[in-house]
Formats: structure tokens, sequence, C-alpha cells
């Protein structure tokens, strides 16, 4: 069954955000989960952390960056459109409670999965600190929509176009220094910056939550290729995940396994865009 393509804005530059009519995974999704699709019967599946969903109109919303073939290819769909598979939700949902004051710190297109998260934490009638951060301003995605369900919200820019001049991480910092009773941080965003939060918040010994985002394949359990060590022990992120504690993850190992297959993902980028120019 296709699932169709309701509504496409591009949020940030090579930064998309589209809404699927996909009743079922709406009805059945909630915050931290992911789906997997397929553009084409004989597309790659990629996997993307749902960033919104709307029980009652039906759609699963998702925000993805162009980075390699199939989300280039994805970019260039527009309303209207068909994408032919869209399974989930996949993996575990988040273990939301009320816990006091929490942080939910998202780092560039991560800002996207950590947004269900807010709205879930303030719900379950916690104290939201939101820390957003971008390279600068125009990759700053989903500000005023975190804005509306934080109760404090942090924006950070590697060039200081806008907020803080830094890293999120550095204001994780200054609120841990500030002596705040923090009760859980989630941190989700690039792996180099979990890994960073995740050393950082040690010390401090609060509880640190991390959503990781390794190569997947079936998105069930059955491949193996989500591999991941938490505590010396293997996860599949799919099926265990994707959210894990922090401080227990090997993020050399995730790191070193996401590069893997960086030659033939660039040599496929190289002959999409070959392809892509020729038939203009
Ligand atoms: P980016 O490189 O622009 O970084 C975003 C922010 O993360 C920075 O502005 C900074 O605040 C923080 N950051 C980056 N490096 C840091 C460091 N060394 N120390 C402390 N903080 C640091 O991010 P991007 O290009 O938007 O992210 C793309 C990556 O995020 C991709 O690899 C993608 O796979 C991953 N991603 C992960 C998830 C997930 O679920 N884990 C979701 C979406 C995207
Ligand atoms: Fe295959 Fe997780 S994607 S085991």
């Amino acid at each position: 069954m296709p699932y169709k393509i309701i509504e496409k804005k591009e949020i940030a530059s090579n930064v998309c955000m589209m809404k699927i009519m996909a009743p079922d995974v709406a009805r059945a999704a909630k915050a931290g989960q992911f789906i997997i699709l397929r553009i084409e019967e004989n597309s790659e599946r990629i996997p993307l952390t749902i960033a919104d969903f709307d029980v009652n109109e039906g759609y699963v919303t998702i925000i993805f960056q162009e980075m390699g073939k199939t989300t280039k290819q994805l970019a260039k769909m527009t309303e209207g459109d068909d994408i032919q598979d869209f399974v989930g939700p996949l993996g575990k949902e988040s273990d939301v409670e009320k816990l006091g004051t929490v942080i939910l710190v998202g780092g560039g297109v991560g800002i996207a999965p950590v947004y269900p998260q807010v709205k879930a934490y303030r719900e379950a009638g916690n104290k939201v600190i939101s820390v957003i951060g971008a390279r600068n301003e125009s990759l700053l995605i989903l500000e005023d929509e975190m804005r509306d369900f934080s109760d404090e919200l942090y924006v950070a820019t590697d060039d200081g176009s806008k907020g803080h001049h830094g890293f999120v991480t550095d204001v994780v910092k200054n609120i841990l220094d500030s002596g705040a009773d923090i009760a859980r941080i989630v941190v989700i965003g690039p792996p180099i910056l979990m890994r960073v939060a995740a050393n950082m918040t040690a010390p401090y010994g609060v509880e640190t939550l991390v959503s990781l985002n390794p190569i997947m394949i079936d998105g069930t359990g059955m491949c193996g290729g989500c591999r991941v060590s938490v505590g010396n022990e293997t996860k599949f992120a799919c099926v265990d995940g994707p959210e894990f504690d922090g401080h227990k993850v090997d993020f050399n190992l995730l790191m070193s396994r996401l590069g893997l297959y960086r030659d033939e993902e660039a040599h496929c980028l190289e002959n999409h865009a070959c392809i892509c120019k020729g038939a203009n």
C-alpha cells in the first residue's frame, strides 16, 4: 500500500519536513520510536525518527537532512507523491515518567526526534528545559515548536549567530554547574555530540539517555546491522533501543560502524548525481 506525502516544506538549508498519510502508524506511534521507509520497490531502506504524529488526521511527520542518494531522492518528491513502504512504529517508546526537572538536548537535525519527547515529558508533568543547537541560525529547526512545550528554552550556535556562541553541551554544563536539581538528561544528535555530552554529565551523576542511529536494514532484530555495545553487552538498536544509557554506550564502536560503507555511499551518491545531471 503506498503512503501519500500530504505536505512538504524545506525548514532549513537541505533539511526537509514531510507529513506522510499513515493512519495505522500514527495511531500506534509513541515518542522515541522510528519508521523505516522505502521510496520504491528496489530502493534502500532508511530509518527516520518520528518527529510528530496526528492520530485524528492520520499522518506522521518526518524530518530529514539531504545527505546521501536516498535522502536526496526523497527531497525531490513532493505533495501528492507516494512512498512505497512506510513501516512502523519501530523500536521501544521512550520511558517517559514524572521525574521533576529534565533537560532535553537536540543538536542539528537531532532536534526533530527530541521534539516529541519534549511534548511527552511536559505532558507527564515534568519541568522541561530544552537546549537546541546548530552550526548557525539558518540551520536551527523547530525553535518555536520547542518553545511552546518547554518551560525554558536555550539556543546555541557554533558561530554565535543566535543564542550562546558554542555547543549545546556548554549550555548544559552551565545549568549543571548552577546546582539545578536535574533528574534526567536526554541528548539526540550527531554521535560526537552524544559522546561529548555523556562524558561531560558522567561526573555529575545525572542519568543521561541518548538515541542511537546506527546503520539499520530490516529494523526487526534479525539482520544484526544495527549492533551496538552498551555496558559491554551487544544490543540491537532497532528492537532494544534506540534509546540507551549514554554512560554505557561504546561510542567508538558506533562511530566506526557508521563509517563502514562511507566509500560505497560516496560512490552511490556520485553515480546518482551523474544520472540526475544526465536527466536534466
Ligand atoms: P551538526 O554537526 O551540525 O551538530 C549539531 C550540534 O551538535 C552543534 O551545533 C553542536 O551544538 C553539537 N555538537 C556537534 N559536535 C559537537 C561536539 N564535538 N561537542 C559538543 N557538541 C557538539 O549536526 P547535524 O549535521 O545536524 O547532524 C547530522 C548527524 O546527526 C547525522 O550524522 C545524523 O545521522 C545524526 N542524527 C542523529 C539522530 C539520532 O536519532 N541520533 C537523529 C537525527 C540526526
Ligand atoms: Fe537489523 Fe536491527 S536493523 S537487527
